[in-house]
């Protein structure tokens, strides 16, 4: 067993089933920010009858979790999150063990600043071609769903850096919304955990449906691919000619599994972030203004984005920052306790399901000065460092650390400047969202927008 950073026994602050399922139900993560902000440097253990999840949010024991004691707590438990995770992206980079490692071996150095960085210019060409198709709602006065629009974005990026446009965006649009389905269908068992898989949900046929519909546009390419070797050096084609550790050809699950991984995390969790940065913009137009005036400054009209402007992106940068501590897409990131061990004083047993999330831990009162004011300033270059590092872990932490941040960094600045270097925008619905609980953390509502035109050079 080993010892994390409190030596002496403590008891878990204990949530007790009927004072806190109904608030949960209501304000899941409000609630759970209260009940961590009330039990500073304590475990908070959530009593909902069978199960007992232990909410870890403590930056110290975060990091007990995820890198110190990592080897005891693992995503192939009882977790309902992975569990489900595991139907639609099988057994490569989002499981654990042995395919985990494999796989993490295999798509790591796809993803290194330095292949990134080779990719910049095809990545922006991409968002811009993507972004000029909104001229046309902009110039009618047509509203367009904010969701729809940056997922449709990211999806044209991801295919052209990563997929050589070898399926239409159009698959790729279906793909993502087979994933909402899945996302959706997960609510209700986040919201039950303790019901076993047994018990039928609601979303549990529409789930299962969505991964056949997945598989009908990915293997197809995985089997094309796997026939015909080109030669070419994108990231399907190196995929598909890959080798396990015995020199063996991949079969073709393993190779789907890391496609749709990467076509799932690539998509889902940039698009949910970004989708809240239009209301947050609206709610603080000083933190808008100095964006605009940034972007006006480095971006020309209709400018397709280079290497050198997105370097003297900076506030851009902050914004962003500050985007994934008020509104982490990965706001659950669950494990399950291999052997018994303490957390911060607190015994865990085997088998005890441990539930981290950033949102929370980035939430804290006492490690953020009013942590639901959305405040760019706090990631300012000449800012004091902060207390801890597991205080701000959007991109999670340890061996699981985020392979696609840097990508993310990449991707979310080139997005932002292009859609707000071309037009200005307002909400239809005005007001702040509440997020609503699925996998990733998005708006409860749809986000109507009416673009316009800003310095185009002129409008095709
Ligand atoms: C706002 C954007 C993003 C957020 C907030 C985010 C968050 C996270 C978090 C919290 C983890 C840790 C999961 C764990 O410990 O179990 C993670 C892992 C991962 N992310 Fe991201 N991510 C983002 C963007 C991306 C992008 C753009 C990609 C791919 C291009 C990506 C690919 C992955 C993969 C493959 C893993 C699993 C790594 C492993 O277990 O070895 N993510 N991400």
């Amino acid at each position: 067993m080993a010892e994390s950073s409190t030596p002496a026994y403590r008891e878990p602050s204990v949530a007790t089933l009927r004072h806190t399922l109904p608030k949960l139900l209501k304000n899941p993560l409000g609630t759970l920010v209260g009940l961590a902000d009330a039990a500073p440097g304590q475990v908070v253990q959530l009593n909902l009858g069978t199960i007992r999840p232990y909410l870890v949010v403590e930056p110290a024991h975060v990091q007990h979790v995820l890198r110190d004691n990592a080897a005891n707590y693992t995503r192939a438990g009882d977790s309902m999150l992975w569990k489900s995770v595991k139907k639609i992206a099988g057994d490569g980079i989002l499981a654990e063990g042995p395919d985990w490692e494999a796989s993490r071996r295999r798509l790591q150095p796809h993803f290194t600043a330095k292949r990134i960085d080779a990719v910049v210019d095809g990545l922006s060409r991409a968002i811009s071609d993507a972004v000029d198709e909104l001229n046309a709602p902009a110039r009618n006065g047509e509203p367009v769903d904010a969701a729809s629009e940056i997922s449709r974005i990211i999806c044209q990026a991801v295919i052209r850096v990563f997929f050589g446009d070898k399926i239409s965006v159009a698959d790729g649009v279906r793909i993502v919304a087979e994933q909402n389905t899945v996302a959706t269908a997960l609510r209700f068992r986040l919201l039950i955990p303790f019901l076993p898989d047994a018990v039928p949900m609601p979303g549990d046929r529409a789930l299962r449906r969505a991964v056949r519909n997945i598989d009908t546009i990915v293997l197809p390419l995985v089997r094309a691919e796997q026939a015909h070797d080109d030669g070419s050096d994108d990231f399907v084609a190196s995929l598909a000619r890959g080798r396990d550790a015995h020199g063996h050809k991949l079969d073709e699950q393993r190779v789907r599994d890391d496609l749709v991984s990467i076509f799932v995390t690539a998509t889902e969790t940039t698009y949910t972030a970004l989708t809240w940065i239009f209301p947050l913009l609206e709610q603080r137009p000083e933190v808008a203004a100095r964006l605009y005036a940034e972007i006006d400054r480095v971006v020309g009209p209709g400018d397709v984005i280079s290497h050198q402007q997105l370097g003297e992106l900076r506030y851009t940068r902050m914004v962003l920052d500050e985007l994934v501590r008020a509104y982490p897409s990965g706001w659950l990131v669950p494990r399950t306790a291999i052997a018994d061990d303490l957390i911060g004083g607190t015994r865990v047993r085997a088998g005890d399901t441990i539930i981290l999330s950033p949102y929370v831990t980035q939430r804290l009162a006492r490690f953020w000065d009013r942590p639901t004011v959305f405040d760019p300033e706090r990631f300012a270059p000449d800012t004091p460092r902060r207390a801890h590092r597991y205080a701000y872990y959007p991109f999670g932490g340890g061996a699981h650390q985020c392979i696609g941040q840097y990508f993310f960094q990449v991707e979310a600045p080139l997005i932002v400047a292009t859609l707000l270097s071309r037009f200005r925008y307002r909400l239809c619905t005005p007001g702040m969202p509440s997020p609503r609980l699925a996998a990733t953390l998005r708006p409860g509502e749809r986000l109507p927008l009416l673009l316009t035109p800003h310095r185009q050079p002129a409008l095709a």
